[in-house]
């Protein structure tokens, strides 16, 4: 098996920005002398946080700046209070450190950049950005380098009111001095003086009849980030309007659900297997469910073999489907080659299925 490549490094909080009543931004810089890394528009960061337990709570944060500044990173948090049926349970623990304890000075462990939710940037087709609340994080460091390229793109962020929407003028910024950008926001419940800016086209929910006023006819690469109920029902209205599925990438911020398991299939980014499919049908790889009693020739068309079991009719547990929370960790007979690496090496003899290939013939105990 692989060997991870998450190794912590020291980052410095070097500034505060609040961006909305439930939004701070921290702006980190390498507090080890080193330079930053490049990163690709979409990735995140992964911090290694003081859990409520005392022991270290992975969470991960995109990264929400331009990637051309590589002096600083910036991530944008959103405060999570308990749901308010639930006023019995803690607040987020992981983004209530971010807010009240991450002050100027403060030093964090955090990953290299990472995740496979990045900027196609060969294509050369028209973007649409669709943020649903902080799911626009990624989706603005993409916006920045995109707004740079000349290329063809409309950001629509759907937000509950203009109390909470972060960046609007970011932004708007963007747009204003971009000729190939287009800003547009959606207010699910306008406050008084919400409506006046000239980036607010839309109150309400996202319609297909709102994405059909804000786009030209075009033939659209999709970058999708924001609550599961927002993206199941902007996936649904994608293929409506005729977007194929190849061109939607998402990813998840909570647990991760299986949108290529709803009626209308999702596509996710696609990343090679060290062997290709074929090659590994031809050399006889198979993944045999144990305790289902089941063997299939692994033949390459799913992305990992997390994807493999559900496409098989198998609902393995999962949450984040990033290697992260360990939900999806299996029994595995064999070798496994991990896409992601994961956060920690599981032991010998166990894979984490939400980030693995097979590497040799495997029996998973599912
Ligand atoms: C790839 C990726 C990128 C991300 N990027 C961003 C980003 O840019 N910005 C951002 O803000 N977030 C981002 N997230 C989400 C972020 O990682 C955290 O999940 C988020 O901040 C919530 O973490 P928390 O520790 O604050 O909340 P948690 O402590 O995980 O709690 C979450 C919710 O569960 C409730 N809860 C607490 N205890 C219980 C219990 N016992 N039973 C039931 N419910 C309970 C809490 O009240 C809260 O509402 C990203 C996630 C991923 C996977
Ligand atoms: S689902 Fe979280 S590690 Fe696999």
């Amino acid at each position: 098996m692989g060997q991870p490549r998450t190794s912590w490094r020291p980052y410095r909080v070097a500034r505060r920005v609040r961006e909305s009543a439930t939004v701070v931004s921290l702006h980190l810089e390498a507090a080890d002398g080193q330079l930053l890394l490049p990163f690709q528009p979409g990735q995140f960061l992964t911090f290694r946080l003081p859990g409520p337990d005392g022991r270290p709570g992975p969470r991960n944060y995109s990264i929400s700046s331009d990637p051309a500044d590589l002096s600083r990173y910036r991530i944008s948090v959103k405060r999570e209070q308990a749901p308010a049926s639930r006023p019995d349970l803690p607040p987020g623990f992981g983004s209530g450190f971010m807010h009240d304890q991450a002050v100027v000075g403060a030093i964090i462990d955090g990953s290299a950049p990472k995740g496979q939710f990045a900027l196609d940037q060969a294509s050369s087709r028209p973007v649409l950005l669709l943020a649903g609340g902080i799911g626009i994080t990624p989706l603005l460091s993409m916006a920045h380098t995109l707004a740079r390229a000349s290329r063809p793109t409309w950001l629509l962020h759907a937000c509950d009111n203009r109390e909470v929407q972060p960046f609007a003028d970011e932004v708007a910024a963007l747009a204003a001095t971009s000729g190939s950008f287009t800003a547009a926001t959606c207010l699910k419940e306008p406050g008084e003086g919400d409506g006046t800016r000239a980036d607010h086209r839309f109150s309400g929910l996202v319609t297909a009849d709102v994405l059909r006023a804000l786009l030209p006819i075009g033939d659209y690469d999709v970058y999708l980030c924001g609550p599961t109920g927002f993206m199941q029902a902007m996936y649904a209205l994608l293929q409506d309007l005729g977007v194929r599925k190849e061109q939607i990438r998402y990813e998840f911020f909570g647990p991760a659900i299986d949108l290529k398991a709803l009626p209308t299939a999702v596509a996710r980014p696609v990343v090679r297997p060290p062997m290709s499919g074929p090659e590994m049908a031809d050399h006889g790889v198979t993944v045999t469910f144990a305790r289902s009693g089941r063997q299939y020739p692994w033949d390459g068309a799913a992305r990992t073999l997390l994807d493999f079991a559900e496409a098989h009719g198998l609902a393995p547990a999962f949450s984040c489907r990033n290697g992260i929370c360990n939900t999806c960790l299996c029994e595995a007979e064999g070798e496994v080659s991990y896409i992601d690496d994961p956060l920690e090496q599981p032991q010998p003899g166990m894979a984490l299925i939400c980030c693995s290939v097979p590497a040799t013939s495997l029996v998973l105990n599912l």
